[in-house]
C-alpha cells in the first residue's frame, strides 16, 4: 500500500498542511506527492511482477492510495509491448517497441492517470470530478467517476466536435459547453469553478493523479525482462508523461532495482509545440504560444497547465531530447502503424513514430538502440483523420466482373 509523505512545493519547499491544496501558496508551482518506498525489497519486485493483477495495481506501493477500498479500476495498465518488425524495419530501427495505449478501458493514456487520480477522489471524500479537455481527458474523467460512483463534469470549449464529447456523455458527464478560447478563457473559468464548487480537480495540475503514469516505467522493466530501452518517445502536451516516467525510473534506480534509465523524447506537433522550443533554447519552462491547427489534436495545447519545468527537466536529465514534427509526418506515421503493425493509433499517438524515424534519419538514434514509442491513444477517436477516396467509396454492382474490375483499379 502506498504510504504518502505530504503535499509539498518541489520549487520552494512549502507544505499545504492540507490533503487537498494542489498549488503552491508562495511560488504558484503544481505540489509534489511522495510515496515511501524505501521499505520495499528486491523480492517485491519479483512478487509485483508475477502478481496475477494485470493493472497498473500490481505497482500498488508506488501509489498515493492509502486505502484498498477506494481504488477505482477498469482494467488500465499492462498494456501489449509489441515488438513491431515490420515497421522497425521500415525506419531502420530494429528494436522497436510499441506500447499499445490505444487498448486502454477509454482508450487512452488518460486512464493510468485518472485510475490513480479518481481513486484518490473517493479516498478524499470528493463527490464531484471535473476537468476541463477536448476529448481523451474527459472521457477517462467520466469513466472512471462513474465506476467511482462519483458525479462528473467537463468543460470544452465551443466548436468541440460531438463526436469529442459523445463518449463522456456516455460515461454520464455533464459536459459544458464554454463560448471562448481553451488556453486562456475556458482554463479562467475552469479554475473559478473548482474553487467556487469544491469539485476534485482531474487536470495535471492535480499531484495524485500525475503519478499514475509513473506505470509506464515499471511496465517496461517488467516487460523487457529487466532490459533497460535506451530510448523512450512520448507524445507530449503538458509533459506529465514524461516527468511522471522519469520519476518512475528515479524510484526504481533509488531502490537498486535497475541500474540506468533510458534517454526520454518528447514528441509534439510542429504546430504546437511550446515544449520542444524550450528545450531547443535551453528555458527552464515554457513559454506560451498560440497552438495552430494540427491533425494531432489530442495534444493541440499552446499553453500547458502544468509541468513543463519538470518534463525539460526529465528530458535534460535523461540525456534525451524534443522534437517536432509536422502534419504529413504525422500523418505518414499513422498510416504506418496501420499497415505495418496493425494499430489503429490517433494522429496525436503516431508523433511518437513520427520522431522516432526523424531521430533514425538524423543519426540521433542507433540502428541497434532499443526503442519505445507509446501510442497513447487510439484511431477511433478521430477517425476522420483517415482520408477516404471517392474511388474507395464508390459501390459496385454485386456481380464478379464489376469486383475485378474495381480489385484492377483500386487494389
Ligand atoms: C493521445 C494523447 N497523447 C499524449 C498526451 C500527452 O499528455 P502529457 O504530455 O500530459 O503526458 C495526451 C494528452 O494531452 C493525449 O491525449
Ligand atoms: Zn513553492
Amino acid at each position: 500500500m502506498g504510504i504518502t509523505s505530504p503535499l509539498r512545493c518541489p520549487k520552494c519547499g512549502w507544505e499545504p498542511g492540507s490533503k487537498i491544496i494542489f498549488v503552491c501558496a508562495s511560488c504558484r508551482s503544481i505540489l509534489e506527492v511522495n510515496v515511501e518506498i524505501g521499505h520495499l525489497k528486491r523480492s517485491d519486485f519479483d512478487a509485483m511482477r508475477r502478481s496475477r493483477n494485470h493493472t497498473i495495481w500490481r505497482w500498488l506501493d508506488f501509489f498515493p492510495v492509502e486505502n484498498l477500498s477506494s481504488i477505482v479500476s477498469l482494467g488500465e495498465g499492462c498494456t501489449p509491448l509489441i515488438h513491431a518488425t515490420r515497421l522497425g524495419e521500415s525506419i531502420g530501427v530494429a528494436q522497436l517497441y510499441l506500447k499499445n495505449d490505444t487498448v486502454l478501458p477509454t482508450g487512452s493514456l488518460k486512464d493510468r492517470s485518472n485510475s490513480v487520480g479518481i481513486s484518490k477522489a473517493k479516498e478524499l471524500g470528493f463527490t464531484t470530478a471535473t476537468v476541463m479537455s477536448t476529448g481523451n481527458a474527459a472521457a477517462s474523467v467520466a469513466a472512471y467517476s462513474a465506476a467511482a460512483g462519483l458525479k462528473s463534469v467537463v468543460m470544452v470549449p465551443l466548436g468541440t466536435a460531438p463526436s469529442k464529447i459523445i463518449q463522456a456523455r456516455a460515461y454520464g458527464a455533464m459536459v459544458v459547453v464554454v463560448d471562448g478560447d481553451f488556453d486562456y478563457e475556458v482554463a479562467r473559468l475552469y479554475k473559478a469553478a473548482v474553487k467556487e464548487f469544491g469539485w476534485y480537480d482531474c487536470l495535471s495540475s492535480n499531484p495524485y493523479r500525475d503519478e499514475g503514469k509513473k506505470s509506464y516505467a515499471y511496465e517496461f522493466v517488467d516487460q523487457l525482462d529487466e532490459r533497460i530501452p535506451d530510448w523512450v518517445i512520448h507524445p507530449t502536451a503538458g509533459g506529465t508523461g514524461i516527468y511522471a516516467m522519469w520519476k518512475g525510473f528515479q524510484e526504481l534506480l533509488a531502490l537498486g532495482w535497475i541500474k540506468r534509465a533510458p534517454q526520454l523524447v518528447a514528441s509534439q506537433s510542429a504546430a504546437a509545440a511550446p515544449l520542444v522550443a524550450a528545450f531547443q533554447n535551453g528555458w527552464a519552462d515554457i513559454e506560451p504560444v498560440v497552438a495552430r491547427d494540427t491533425v494531432a489534436e489530442s495534444i493541440q495545447v499552446g499553453n500547458p497547465v502544468s509541468l513543463g519545468w519538470r518534463a525539460l527537466a526529465a528530458l535534460r536529465e535523461s540525456n534525451g531530447t524534443a522534437v517536432a514534427v509536422t502534419d504529413p509526418e504525422i500523418l505518414a506515421a499513422q498510416a504506418l502503424i496501420g499497415r505495418l503493425a496493425g494499430i489503429f493509433a490517433e494522429p496525436a499517438a503516431a508523433t511518437s513514430v513520427a520522431a522516432a524515424k526523424k531521430l533514425r534519419e538524423r543519426g540521433v538514434i542507433g540502428a541497434d538502440d532499443v526503442v519505445i514509442c507509446n501510442l497513447t491513444g487510439h484511431g477511433l477517436k478521430q477517425p476522420e483523420a483517415i482520408q477516404l477516396s471517392q474511388e474507395e467509396l464508390q459501390p459496385i454492382a454485386p456481380t464478379l466482373e464489376a469486383l475485378r474490375e474495381h480489385v484492377r483499379r483500386v487494389f
